[in-house]
């Protein structure tokens, strides 16, 4: 259980921890997350967000140390995915169906497309602006950030920005604020950033601007996930400008599977010349790391190289998967190499061409594969790819 966390004068977090959670659709939160919703009081009682639908019942026991649910006047939903919105319909059953709901025009199109409801909605715009007592809720849109219907609740007097997904971790700790952790959090704000917003950085970096350009004041930061940024909040809009220009370090990523260890030692053999030009580089087993740790190492990574079997003339599975789940996510300004070794058709090398080439990667070479065992001649080439790889990436830098 959780119990609600004063955040400022008379406004609590009123979420819960989900300290079980390992998978979330496909990315893996090996410390659970959280789903955050706020309550603010005042003239009106407002509830920002919900929870996922199996935490319905602690969302309203927390709003019930403060409030009973019924003296809530308005909730706003920024946000429709369901780790946020799953417990609405029991929420609003409480609080009371006809109470209004604000949310963006596209909210109200999913809400109901999700809950086949019709809430009392009111549809708001980037602009709009909400008058309680002496209290103002503005609202901004986010399309895309990440869902048509995203948006933002910016509460004025307070400074306060209720960020929906944006600027959120899958974290589920004992700390509820940026000054109880410190830097701690911010490998997991890279993964979340990498793995769920990465394919909107264009969007990202508009929003950044479209704020700098209102002289947002913002003195807390409050995501659906996660810690909250009270501390220091303009860190992690610095952080979200730079992951968002995608910008390479000196950095490569070596990503393999292997069936008898000859694309495994290709693959040291590439990292070994790699770090010979003294680039920095990770090499990731694919059997080892999950797909959303090997997407947090690739938003940086200047350079790529990935190695697979060739299996019944395709690449490895695991290899197609986090192809795949990488092809999405959008990752840019990247320079690449493949290799593999192979019995006897030997496709693997073609293939992972052919997806850099989908990614609009820059192709350094048309890769080494090897049949069957790799001779020192062999190996000597894969060290021969991973300078090749590391020089181009210096010269791409300098
Ligand atoms: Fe945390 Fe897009 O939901």
């Amino acid at each position: 259980m959780y119990k609600p966390i004063k955040i400022a004068d008379g406004i609590y977090s009123v979420g819960c921890r989900d300290w079980d959670i390992r998978d979330f659709h496909g990315y893996s939160t090996y410390e659970g997350t959280t789903y955050n919703a706020f309550l603010v009081l005042g003239e009106k009682n407002i509830l920002i967000d919900t929870v996922k639908e199996k935490f319905g019942d602690e969302l309203l026991s927390n709003i019930s140390k403060i409030i009973d649910p019924k003296e809530i006047d308005i909730v706003i939903s920024n946000h429709t995915e369901m780790d946020h919105s799953g417990a609405l319909p029991k929420a609003m059953h409480v609080i009371g169906k006809d109470k209004p709901l604000y949310c963006s025009k596209m909210g109200a199109k999913n809400l109901k497309s999700h809950f086949k409801n019709d809430f009392n909605f009111k549809a708001v715009g980037s602009g709009d602006t909400l008058k309680v007592g002496n209290r103002t809720f503005s609202f901004l849109e986010t399309k895309m950030l990440h869902w048509p219907d995203s948006m933002f609740t910016y509460l004025v007097e307070d400074a306060i920005l209720f960020s929906s997904d944006a600027f959120g971790q899958h974290f589920a700790g004992d700390m509820f604020f940026d000054d109880e952790i410190g830097d701690e959090i911010i490998p997991h704000a890279r993964k979340y950033y990498a793995n769920i917003l990465l394919h909107f950085s264009g969007r990202v970096q508009d929003l950044i601007k479209d704020v700098t350009k209102m002289n947002l004041k913002i003195d807390m930061i409050c995501p659906d996930h996660g810690i909250i940024w009270r501390d220091n909040p303009s860190k992690i809009i610095q952080l979200y400008d730079k992951w968002s220009k995608q910008e390479p370090a000196k950095k490569a990523v070596v990503i393999f599977d292997s069936m008898w260890e000859s694309t495994t030692k290709m693959a040291r053999a590439i990292t070994s010349g790699i770090e010979s030009e003294d680039v920095k580089v990770r090499l990731m087993n694919t059997r080892k790391w999950h797909r959303s740790d090997i997407m947090t190492e690739i938003l940086d990574a200047g350079a790529i190289a990935v190695g697979s079997p060739t299996l019944n003339n395709g690449i490895f599975p695991v290899i197609a998967d986090v192809m795949t789940y990488v092809k999405g996510l959008k990752p840019q300004n990247k320079i690449a190499a493949a290799f593999g070794s192979y019995g006897w058709s030997g496709e693997a090398v073609k293939i992972l061409n052919q997806e850099f080439a989908a990614m609009k990667f820059d192709i350094i070479d048309e890769g080494v594969k090897v049949q069957y065992v790799p001779e020192e001649e062999d190996l000597s080439k894969c060290f021969d790819l991973g300078v090749k790889l590391a020089k181009a990436l210096k010269e791409k830098l300098s």
